[in-house]
């Protein structure tokens, strides 16, 4: 059995600690804030994912994983580290590495024996080989290790099930050396017949920004043309059914939105654009992509406020905050940037509620916005209503109700997740993205 030791325990490290731990690895996950680790220790899981808290208790309980801040001795301790820190962006677009670069100066400085470093942290191409050489710089007693990169690919949201039911691994290397214990501690993905893929790091670094990239690009063209639906009268709705009838396109990431958000994809977009950049080979197609995004954020706030017509004594109501839905995660959550907007507009009030992210939205708006408790308080006094984030729970409102409780009449769904006729029936003006 493997000792397996996560440095970061956040939503990638954490998914993959647990997951490494239900397949049989001693896992033991690390982190620098103390906060998260006592809350472990305690069976109680910082983020909200799916089936993440009983797994977590059931691992705990049979003793396959553990908790602390101890960075040094956990890397003595283990076979092989799993790096899962944060690569968040910098104001140029370019990926943070110190929090990385840091964590590979404390394995260098306690390796006692040879152990595979595993990256899953997104790392711009030649990241691997720079952590390979601080490791090297930071153990004086030139220990033997392999350095492999393991990009993860989760959804947030899904994440166990994704941990479980990848549709690829991708596991890239220097040497076939490492592969070995790789294949064991994924043994039952293995076996179960998850297509794995063999690489180099630098290929393997690649894969994953050319994944997130592509999918971004994909959201982006869809929400352009519903911009162009929206101004031409065509119904982008039926548009995107008919495209994904192709199998060629497939339908999936095919829905217009108010921009995608999220932890992974601006950030990925803007690091792989700056390192094209930088190789003086730049992705046109990735640039316009960022930029096109940011337009549809502000786009859905334009929306909003054109149905209010004016935003002087305007009361405006959200439904969901978090960037997509099953997450409390608000990172570059388009509903920043539509709050941001709205209020800079003039509006009156902002009321919003979140199944999950209403914590996270406190700690961002502060007292800018009125924290409700359920879609119907929110709906209360209000003269429109948009809906942001498709939680299921707001999938199948009472419109009558909420027609009831609110000032004005005014329906912006920028999820398109209701038929326009049932809520126009209801009494309300109707507005979709890309469909009316
Ligand atoms: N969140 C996702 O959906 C997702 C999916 C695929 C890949 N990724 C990538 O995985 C990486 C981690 O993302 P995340 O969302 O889990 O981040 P996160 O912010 O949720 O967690 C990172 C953790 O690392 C800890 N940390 C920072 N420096 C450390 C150090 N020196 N030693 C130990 N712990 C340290 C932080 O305290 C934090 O708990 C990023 O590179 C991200 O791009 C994320």
């Amino acid at each position: 059995m493997y000792k397996i030791a996560v440095l970061g325990t956040g939503y990638v490290g954490l998914t993959a600690g647990v997951g490494l731990a239900s397949f049989g690895s001693k896992v033991l996950c690390l982190d620098i804030d103390k906060e998260k680790i006592e809350k472990l220790k305690k069976g109680i899981s910082p983020i909200y994912e799916a089936d993440m808290e009983e797994l977590l208790n059931k691992n705990i309980d049979e003793k396959r994983i553990e908790f602390s801040t101890d960075i040094s001795e956990g890397v003595k301790w283990a076979d092989i580290i799993f790096l899962a820190v944060g690569t968040p962006p910098k104001e140029d677009g370019s990926a943070d590495l110190s929090y990385i670069e840091e964590a590979a100066k404390e394995i260098g400085k306690n390796l006692n024996g040879y152990k595979v470093v595993v990256t899953k942290s997104t790392v711009p191409v030649g990241t691997n080989k720079k952590l390979k050489k601080i490791i090297m710089d930071n153990d004086p007693d030139n220990h033997e290790f392999d350095i492999v990169s393991n990009p993860e690919f989760l959804r947030e949201g899904s994440a166990i099930h994704d941990f479980f039911h990848p549709d690829r691994v991708v596991i890239g290397t220097e040497s076939g050396r490492p592969i070995e214990a790789i294949k064991k501690i994924y043994r039952p993905l293995y076996l179960n017949e998850t297509p794995f893929v063999f690489t180099d790091l630098e290929t393997a670094e690649t894969i994953k920004y050319a994944s997130n990239c592509f999918l971004a690009m994909k959201i982006t063209f869809i929400n352009e043309l519903a911009r162009f639906c929206d101004a031409s009268g065509a119904n982008v709705q039926t548009i995107a059914k008919a495209l994904g009838m192709d199998g060629r396109i497939s339908p999936k990431f095919l829905h217009p939105g108010p921009g995608y958000g999220g932890s992974c994809f601006p950030k990925d977009t803007k690091a792989l654009a700056y390192t094209a950049r930088k190789f003086d080979t730049p992705l046109k197609l990735i640039e316009t992509t960022v930029k096109s995004n940011e337009e549809q954020k502000h786009y859905a706030a334009k929306k909003i406020l054109k149905m209010l017509g004016n935003a002087k004594n305007k009361r405006v109501g959200l439904l969901g905050l978090s960037f997509k839905p099953e997450t409390d995660d608000m990172r570059d959550s388009s509903a920043i940037v539509i709050i941001e907007d709205l209020l800079r507009a003039g509006v009156e009030e902002i009321k919003a509620f979140d199944p999950q992210a209403m914590e996270n939205a406190k700690k961002i708006f502060k007292d800018k916005i009125t924290y409700c408790t359920d879609e119907y308080e929110v709906a209360k006094d209000v003269d429109i209503l948009a809906l942001v984030t498709e939680w299921n729970q707001f999938r199948n409102l009472d419109l009558q109700k909420i027609k009831s409780l609110m000032k004005g009449n005014a329906f912006c769904d920028l999820r398109n997740i209701y038929k326009p006729d049932e809520v126009k029936e209801a009494g309300f003006i109707y507005e979709g993205v890309g469909i009316r």
